[in-house]
């Protein structure tokens, strides 16, 4: 199958200017064959809120809101699977940096995902994520999904390959230089495949690093994007490679975990 990202400059607060740009890169993406395509962080709203109260203007139910709704019809119009970030408001007002999950006809809304490890002042706004990591079966793969900073917990990526992912879908907005080379890494150890889109630009003096990254189950780096320009890569995957955890004939990654040993 073919997997891809999006890196792009979201325009800040502006959903609508981000959702026509979004439109534009996922058209290109599904041109060069892409099935799964996954979006940054927060592509919708952008990044750097200075209060609660700018999160909220721009925040939106998830399935009922705006943003879930445009890439519904997207992913319909495309015949595409879309794994996209976006700020939550739940019925309550609560605030989460989630993710959501879409897929052509007959899929439509398949799930969210609501990061669990904030980064900074995320902390300022969003509550931690409460529905644990999750595995979405897309019929062409099982995709996990995690948030940016989740990288830095190796236990999300560990989550997400124990129940089964064979890709994970990595919507980011990175700002630390390290997650470029660790994502391969993490792919190596959980013998999978790992999709991060990051996001370009700057907003209130807060640079983010672009170099988009699609790693492979021998860490390979199949796609790197630049720092500073708004691009897709496409690229084909064998997700046999990621069922097989055997590494030689007396290894298997995940059949030779000895958790026994891995409690305090
Ligand atoms: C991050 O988690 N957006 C750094």
């Amino acid at each position: 199958m073919r997997v891809a990202y999006v890196q792009m400059e979201p325009a800040f607060l502006e959903p609508d200017r981000n959702y026509s740009r979004v439109e534009r890169l996922v058209k290109k993406a599904r041109g060069e064959g892409a099935e799964l395509v996954v979006l940054p962080e927060l592509f919708d709203t952008g990044y750097n809120f200075q209060s609660r109260s700018e999160v909220e203007e721009v925040a939106g139910e998830i399935p009922d809101g705006p943003t879930t709704e445009f890439l519904v019809e997207l992913a319909r119009g495309e015949g595409v699977f879309i794994v996209a970030g976006t700020a939550e408001k739940d019925e309550r007002g609560n605030l989460y940096n989630s993710a959501v999950i879409v897929g052509p006809i007959g899929w439509g809304y398949i799930g969210k995902y609501r990061k669990i490890h904030l980064f900074d002042r995320e902390k300022l706004f969003f509550k931690p994520g409460n529905l644990g990591f999750h595995v979405f079966n897309i019929g062409i793969a099982k995709v996990g999904v995690m948030i940016c900073f989740d990288w830095f917990f190796p236990e999300s990526a560990r989550t997400l390959a124990l129940k089964g992912a064979e890709v994970i879908a990595h919507p980011s907005n990175l700002v630390m230089p390290y997650a470029p080379r660790a994502m391969p890494i993490r792919a190596l150890e959980n013998r999978v495949y790992t999709v991060t889109a990051n996001r370009i630009g700057e907003e209130r003096g807060l640079k983010f690093i672009g170099k988009s990254t699609i790693a492979s189950p021998t860490a390979e780096v199949l796609a790197m994007g630049s720092e500073d320009r708004e691009e897709v890569a496409v690229v084909e995957v064998d997700l046999s490679l990621a069922r097989d955890k055997r590494i030689n004939e007396r290894n298997d990654i995940f059949k030779d975990r000895r958790p026994r040993y891995y409690v305090l």
